[in-house]
């Protein structure tokens, strides 16, 4: 099986927007209905909010931090810079669609949490499973990998 190289997304990746480009992200943004986002997976028993707030995850448009916070002015990426971005591996998404893997497979996170970032990403008392970190998002692989590749468990 091919091994999949994952990018450095270093959120300093250099990545300029143009204008045109801007403009149709804020077109298509106010052309939006401002309303949860929800993916249901129900074989999984599944439902993941998180593009209520990654409202560009799956947006074709390569969408950076950096270029977020350029295209506002700002010299540093916010969280909200952070929060937009166009998924690094857009080619994963194409093998794992998230209408049917949903977002949680892989990242972990409280999928229906919708009221603080906290929650969401499952970094509370009462949530077991919290979003991998950044240095160990592979680990994700492992919830459906490890049965299929043999010797690993
Ligand atoms: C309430 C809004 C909100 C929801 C809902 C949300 N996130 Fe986030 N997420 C953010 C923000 C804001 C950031 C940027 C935080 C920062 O960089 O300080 C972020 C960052 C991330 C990151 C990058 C983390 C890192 O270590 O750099 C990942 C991955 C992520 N979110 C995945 C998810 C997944 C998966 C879900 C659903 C289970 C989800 N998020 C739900 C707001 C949200
Ligand atoms: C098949 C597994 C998989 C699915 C499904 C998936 N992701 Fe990811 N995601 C990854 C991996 C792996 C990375 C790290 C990529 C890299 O470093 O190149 C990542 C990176 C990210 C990041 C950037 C984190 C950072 O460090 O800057 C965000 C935000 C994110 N994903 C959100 C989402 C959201 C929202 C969904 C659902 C629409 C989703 N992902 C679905 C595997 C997945």
């Amino acid at each position: 099986m091919p091994r999949i190289k994952f990018r450095n997304t270093s959120p300093t990746t250099p990545f300029k927007l143009e204008p045109n480009q801007i403009d149709g992200l804020i077109k298509k943004t106010a052309d939006d209905d401002p309303k949860i986002q929800q993916i249901n997976v129900a074989d999984a028993n599944i439902v993941d909010r998180c593009e209520s707030c990654h409202m560009g995850a799956r947006e074709p448009l390569k969408i950076t931090a950096v270029a977020m916070a350029a295209a506002s002015g700002q010299k540093k990426p916010d969280e909200y810079d952070r929060a937009f971005t166009s998924h690094p591996e857009p080619e994963l998404l194409k093998l794992h669609d998230p209408e049917k893997f949903a977002c949680s497979t892989c990242h972990q996170g409280n999928g229906r949490a919708t009221t603080s970032i906290e929650k969401a990403h499952g970094n509370y008392e009462h949530w077991l499973w919290p979003l991998f970190p950044r240095e160990n998002v592979e680990a994700g692989c492992q919830n459906c990998m490890q049965r299929s590749v043999p010797g690993q468990r």
